[in-house]
């Protein structure tokens, strides 16, 4: 039991499962934003005041501010992600703040959430779906509506974690030849399983047939798709991400996508989010753009839910989380 009533602040609506949770462990008192749309900054800024713990998302910036707001009763900060670039953590920690993340559960639906992105670049499929709703398809065409296949193909994975572990594993058996990765470090366990060769990302960048980044936001990570990165990639080679935007120059990946430098882009993730709808990016037949939907299953959704509820209740009850971001 959470003893005295411990106020928590839950930032957006979130599958029931995990409210239910949270509302059913004795003397926690749950408020919540109740919204699919975010909490405005400055409810966000009021309604943390005197919180125990807060259960956040990725598109609430929990830093100095919020923290200030909430007071020094602040315990837990749990996000219902496994990102956590939107988190102050040199500020949290000083504060001896503890923070509970969801890594795992949404790591097979982001994989494959990348591998239909992947697919959907390279084989040109919503550009294909709107030439049957707009009368483009007269005939059967043996030089129209061609893309790129991954038989024989060099994946460049950028980060081998988790979800770039579970990519491999699922474009393996379409007959990709060779895994390349880039990372902070050579990952000889997890490399094994593709006999993926790590490389610098220049040689990554120029071998590879397929990009897909995967890896964390980070101060080394971002803005490091650059010109130079889409300068040195084959003409026929197809990038995808699904890690964050700003790992991504997006002016350059614009440059690279309109003057055929590169045949094609999948994103799922933008800078800002979300994209304003008269974005350049969005006017270009070769980049395949979503709504930042990687972990979007049902299950997967309501499984993030749970485990962010209990991680924040084990924080409040000073016990070990089932997933606890060290700090
Ligand atoms: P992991 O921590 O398992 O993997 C992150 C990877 O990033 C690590 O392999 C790490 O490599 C790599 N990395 C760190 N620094 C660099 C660098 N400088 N260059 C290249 N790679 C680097 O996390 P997950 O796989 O679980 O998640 C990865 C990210 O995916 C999340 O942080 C999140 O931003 C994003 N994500 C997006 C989703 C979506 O809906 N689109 C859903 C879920 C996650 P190393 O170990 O060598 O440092
Ligand atoms: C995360 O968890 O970091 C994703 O971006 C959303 O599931």
């Amino acid at each position: 039991a959470l003893g005295a009533a411990m106020s928590v602040f839950v930032t957006r609506r979130i599958p029931a499962e995990g409210l239910r949770v949270l509302s059913q462990a004795s003397g926690c008192r749950v408020q919540q934003w109740d919204s699919e749309e975010p909490v405005p900054r400055a409810e966000l800024l009021s309604r943390v005041a005197g919180a125990r713990g807060i259960l956040c998302l990725l598109s609430d910036r929990i830093d100095r501010e919020v923290l200030d707001a909430a007071g020094p009763g602040l315990k837990v900060i749990s996000t219902m992600s496994v990102g956590f670039d939107h988190l102050a953590l040199d500020e949290i920690k000083k504060r001896g703040i503890r923070v509970g993340y969801t890594p795992d559960v949404l790591t097979d639906a982001t994989a494959e959430l990348s591998v239909a992105l992947l697919l959907s670049a390279c084989r040109r499929l919503p550009e294909a779906a709107e030439q049957v709703k707009s009368g483009g398809w007269t005939t059967w065409k043996p030089l129209w509506m061609c893309g790129y296949g991954l038989s024989d193909s060099t994946v460049g994975i950028i980060g081998l974690g988790r979800i770039g572990q579970a990519v491999a594993r699922r474009l393996k058996p379409f007959g990709v030849k060779k895994f390349l990765y880039t990372g902070s470090g050579p990952k000889p366990e997890s490399a094994a399983e593709f006999g993926a060769e790590f490389v610098p990302l220049t040689r990554l960048a120029e071998e590879s047939d397929f990009v897909v980044v995967t890896c964390a936001l980070t101060p080394a990570t971002q803005g490091m798709c650059n010109k130079d990165f889409f300068s040195r990639m084959k003409k026929t080679s197809v990038f995808v991400n699904t890690s964050r935007g700003t790992v991504v120059n997006q002016d350059d990946l614009y440059d690279a996508l309109s003057q055929g430098q590169i045949a094609a882009a999948g994103l799922d993730v933008t800078t800002p989010e979300p994209l304003p709808t008269d974005h350049p990016l969005l006017s270009l037949k070769n980049c395949v753009i979503l709504p930042h939907i990687g972990s979007a299953t049902y299950a997967t959704r309501s499984t993030m839910a749970v485990l962010a509820a209990n991680n924040l209740l084990a924080g409040l009850r000073g016990e070990p989380m089932p997933q606890e971001l060290k700090l």
